[in-house]
C-alpha cells in the first residue's frame, strides 16, 4: 500500500458533499443522545468540567447536542472534513453555545491538540476507516482519556442503510463531473459484531460492555481508575 493511513483518512466526498451528509445526519439516522447522557450522568456527579471529545463528528450533532444538554461539558469536535467543521461551528454558534468547538484534525493522531479527555464519542466513525486506522484511533482515544474516562461508540449494522449516505454524496460528486476519489472505499464496512468486540478489547480498558439493538451496535469503554 503505498497511500500512508492518514492521507487515507481524509475522504474527499464528505468536504464536497458536506451537506448531503449532515441533511442525513439531522433527519434519517438515529439520535442517541439519550443513551450517551446516560453514561455520562456518574462523570458529570464527580466533576464541575467535563472535556468531551467527539472523533469524526462530521457536522458536530452530539458534541451540540451535550453541550446544550450540560453547561458543565465542554465539547471538542474533531474532524478531517472542513467544510463539515465549518458548518458545525455556524450551527453551534447559531444555538449560542459557548462550551462547543470544532478542530480539525485527524483522530488518530489525537495528541497534536488535546492533552486530556473526560469522554469520548465515536458515532458512525469505524465503518469508513481502513482497519489499521481503526486501531490507531482506539489507541489515540484510550491514551488521551483520564483514568476513569469513558468511550461511547456507536456502529449502525446494516450494510445497505449505511451505505446510503455514502451512494448520494457520490451520485453528485458524479453529476457535479467530479472525478471520483480512487484513494478510499466506495462501500461501507460495517463491523461486526466480533469486530466491534476486538477493536473494543483492543485496548487495556478497566470495563467494557457490548450491545446492540435492531440497527446499531454499541460499545462503552471505561479505563481503570
Ligand atoms: C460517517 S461520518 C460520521 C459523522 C458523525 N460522527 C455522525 O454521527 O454522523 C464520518 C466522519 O469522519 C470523518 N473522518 C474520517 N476519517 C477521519 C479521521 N481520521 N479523523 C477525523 N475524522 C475523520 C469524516 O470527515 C466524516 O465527517
Amino acid at each position: 500500500m503505498s497511500t500512508s493511513a492518514s492521507q487515507l483518512s481524509a475522504d474527499p466526498v464528505f468536504d464536497r458533499c458536506w451537506w448531503i451528509y449532515s441533511l442525513c445526519r439531522e433527519r434519517l439516522f438515529a439520535d442517541h443522545t439519550d443513551t450517551i447522557a446516560s453514561a455520562l450522568q456518574p462523570l458529570l456527579g464527580s466533576r464541575l468540567n467535563i472535556q468531551l471529545l467527539e472523533v469524526g463528528c462530521g457536522p458536530g450533532f452530539y458534541s451540540r447536542r451535550l453541550a446544550a444538554r450540560f453547561p458543565a461539558v465542554q465539547a471538542l469536535g474533531v474532524d478531517t472534513s472542513e467544510r463539515l467543521l465549518c458548518h458545525a461551528r455556524q450551527q453551534a454558534q447559531r444555538a449560542k453555545l459557548p462550551n462547543c468547538c470544532f478542530r480539525h484534525g485527524d483522530a488518530q493522531h489525537l495528541g497534536d491538540f488535546l492533552d486530556v479527555a473526560d469522554a469520548a464519542i465515536a458515532s458512525r466513525l469505524f465503518l469508513i476507516l481502513l482497519h489499521v486506522q481503526r486501531e490507531a484511533v482506539m489507541q489515540a482515544v484510550f491514551r488521551t482519556l483520564r483514568p476513569g474516562g469513558i468511550f461511547f461508540i456507536a456502529e449502525p449494522i446494516s450494510p445497505l442503510r449505511t451505505s446510503l449516505p455514502l451512494w448520494l454524496m457520490r451520485a453528485a460528486d458524479r453529476i457535479a463531473g467530479r472525478p471520483a476519489c480512487l484513494s478510499v472505499p466506495v462501500e461501507c464496512a460495517v463491523l461486526s459484531g466480533a469486530e466491534l468486540q476486538t477493536l473494543a478489547h483492543g485496548q487495556p480498558w478497566g470495563e467494557v460492555q457490548l450491545w446492540r439493538d435492531r440497527r446499531y451496535q454499541y460499545a462503552l469503554c471505561q479505563k481503570a481508575l
